[in-house]
């Protein structure tokens, strides 16, 4: 069976500081868009993962084989797999791609085995922040650990252009950062820059932003130099380093994708879609 796992961003990302448990609270508005990964699983005579290129690790590390892992534990089978990311969406970007694999593997799991929802969540949240939301994808306010999803209406009326620098930044180092600068509030992007429909909602800034520029100030160079070739104010999602921007229509968002001729890892028009994964065939 195969399936399609979609990139994410944090239109918006509030961060609180760290609970008991080290990990930061958050209210964010995700995102799901259209840059995806494919998912096969296959039966086989040994278990196997093979992954498209190096960017994610190719063994049982890699989050889509832990989520596999998981949900054939969950329904008592130990019949072995092979499964193979073929993997388009950048990692140590912010954009979600680990956990929309692994939330693409738990939903084809749970149409093959039939586990139910609360289920199929418990697994998600055990293995990592993002990955409950990738579950049900489209747009949601985040809240909690990441834990808590409340899914909203699809967002209508603009598409984006997302930017993939040709540099990571890790989640954990970004957090830490953001304790050590006493918590640090992102900038705003000033309501002329947004769609009408994001205008008078939650603030749409990342408060991780701060921290990544401190660590890594090559962000802002790059943050400057697409503000300054596309006009509009240009955002972070997730922990960086890849850099996104609203624009009236996918059409706007491929003229700027085609304005950026630096050295990019991606720079893609993307739409929004109203899912987290989808199954293409069983
Ligand atoms: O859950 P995930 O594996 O994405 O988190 C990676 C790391 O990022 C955590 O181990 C923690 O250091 C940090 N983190 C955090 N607060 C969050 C999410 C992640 O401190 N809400």
């Amino acid at each position: 069976m195969r399936g399609k796992a979609f990139a994410k961003v944090n239109l918006a990302l509030a961060v609180y500081p760290a609970a008991a448990d080290g990990f930061h609270p958050l209210r964010g508005l995700f995102q799901s868009i259209s840059m995806s990964d494919t998912i096969q699983i296959e039966p086989s005579s040994g278990d196997e993962i093979t992954v498209s290129n190096d960017e994610a690790p190719s063994d049982s590390t890699n989050l889509a084989w832990v989520a596999f892992e998981s949900a054939r534990r969950a329904v008592r089978i130990s019949a072995p797999a092979s499964l193979s990311v073929d993997k388009r969406i950048p990692t140590g970007a912010g954009l979600g791609g680990g956990s929309a694999d692994a939330a693409c593997v738990i939903g084809l799991m749970q149409n093959r085995h039939g586990f139910d929802d609360e289920m199929a969540l418990d697994i998600a949240a055990s293995i990592g922040s993002d990955v409950p939301f990738a579950l049900t994808g489209g747009t949601a306010i985040v809240e909690g650990r990441g834990d808590r999803i409340d899914a909203q209406q699809p967002l209508t009326g603009f598409a984006l252009c997302v930017v993939v620098p040709p540099f990571s930044l890790g989640t954990p180092a970004v957090f830490r950062e953001w304790d050590r600068l006493g918590g640090p509030v992102g900038p705003d992007v000033p309501e002329a820059d947004l769609p009408p429909i994001l205008r008078g909602g939650l603030p749409i800034r990342n408060d991780l932003y701060p921290a990544a520029l401190s660590l890594d100030d090559r962000i802002g160079d790059w943050r400057d130099d697409l503000e300054r070739r596309w006009g509009v104010s240009v955002s972070m999602t997730g922990s960086g380093s890849a850099l996104f921007a609203f624009f009236e229509s996918l059409d706007e968002a491929e003229s700027a994708a085609a304005a950026v001729d630096l050295p990019v890892r991606a720079a893609d028009a993307v739409s929004l879609i109203d899912r987290g994964w989808e199954q293409i065939d069983a």
